[in-house]
């Protein structure tokens, strides 16, 4: 049964710039929900896509924000100052406003689009099988915030939200917008070891996803410290103590505590140079 998961105050949703990321929301919030949909795009196939969605598509960006209480913008960084200077100052007042733009600062958007309720979102790839991890920061001085559950609601059609303060989206999109890639390589990696001893690929991919899974499971449901788990399994003299300790003598453990520090300092680093790229853009 469809419920309006964005409450009854937003009847019609705004989602700018419906590429991979738009249309993965446009398809989470129509199957939850009857919210109207109204999508922008520049190219017909952009469009079409989103019509084929349930939305309603216009190249009109203007005309998007007027009509909507909520509006998602998920143009890429570098477009966003095209779309700041077709839509009029006026039609952003009242507007509940989350923005997935990897970068851009709160202060720089709400001095953009004034008189409206700013949110910074940043979910994962994970959106694609409505397993994402979204973290979601909201103006610091925000005393009546009317938009935030309608914009967690919103965020919850992808998978699972946290509100975080602003600076800590820079690390999030170390641990959680890059954990999949991280992940993906460590799983290929295990399934390349149990190749190597002489277990066929297919199964071993399907068993260390399984693998995966259900320890995910297991440390949520358990809410110990993983070390718990691993002294669990690990018996005198057993195998997981000696897997164990090539992991220590490689420093796999350090190595993997380096590369979020590290994917984070790039994160820092790329954000300081949209932001600023986009403020020269739009003469702030
Ligand atoms: N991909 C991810 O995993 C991910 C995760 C978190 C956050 N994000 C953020 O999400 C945003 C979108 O990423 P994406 O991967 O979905 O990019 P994308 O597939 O390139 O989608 C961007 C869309 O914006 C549209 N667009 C560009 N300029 C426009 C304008 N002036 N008016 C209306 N529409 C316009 C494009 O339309 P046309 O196709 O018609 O050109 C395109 O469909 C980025 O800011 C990114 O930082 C992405």
């Amino acid at each position: 049964m469809k419920f309006n998961v964005l409450g009854n105050k937003v009847k019609v949703l705004a989602v700018i710039g419906a590429g991979k990321m738009g249309s993965t929301i446009i398809r989470a919030v129509k199957k939850y929900s009857n919210v109207e949909i109204i999508a922008t795009g520049r190219r017909d196939v952009t469009l079409h896509a989103a019509e084929k969605l349930g939305a309603k598509a216009t190249r009109d960006n203007d005309y998007a924000v007027r009509n909507a209480e909520t509006v998602v913008l998920s143009v890429k960084p570098q477009h966003f100052p095209v779309v700041a200077k077709q839509v009029r100052k006026s039609s952003w007042e009242g507007k509940i406003v989350a923005s997935i733009m990897a970068g851009i600062r709160i202060s720089t958007l709400k001095s953009v689009i004034k008189n409206a309720e700013v949110y910074r979102a940043m979910p994962n790839i994970n959106a694609l099988v409505n397993k994402a991890t979204t973290a979601i920061a909201k103006e610091e001085n925000l005393s009546k915030a009317k938009g935030k559950e309608a914009v967690e609601e919103l965020f919850r059609c992808l998978g699972t939200v946290y509100w975080v303060p602003e600076e800590i989206l820079d690390v999030w999109t170390s641990l959680a917008g890059s954990g999949p890639a991280f992940l993906a390589e460590i799983v290929d990696a295990l399934v390349l070891g149990a190749v190597a001893s002489g277990m066929p690929r297919d199964l071993a991919y399907k068993a260390i996803l399984d693998v995966l899974e259900g320890t995910a499971k297991l440390l949520r449901k358990r809410s110990v410290h993983p070390a718990e788990i691993r002294d669990e399994v690990t018996t005198p003299a057993g195998t997981t103590i000696r897997g164990i300790m090539v992991l220590e003598s490689e420093g796999v453990k350090a190595a993997l505590m380096k590369t979020i520090e590290e994917s984070y300092r790039r994160s820092v680093q790329i954000g300081n140079e949209i932001d600023q790229y986009i403020r020269r853009q739009l003469g702030l």
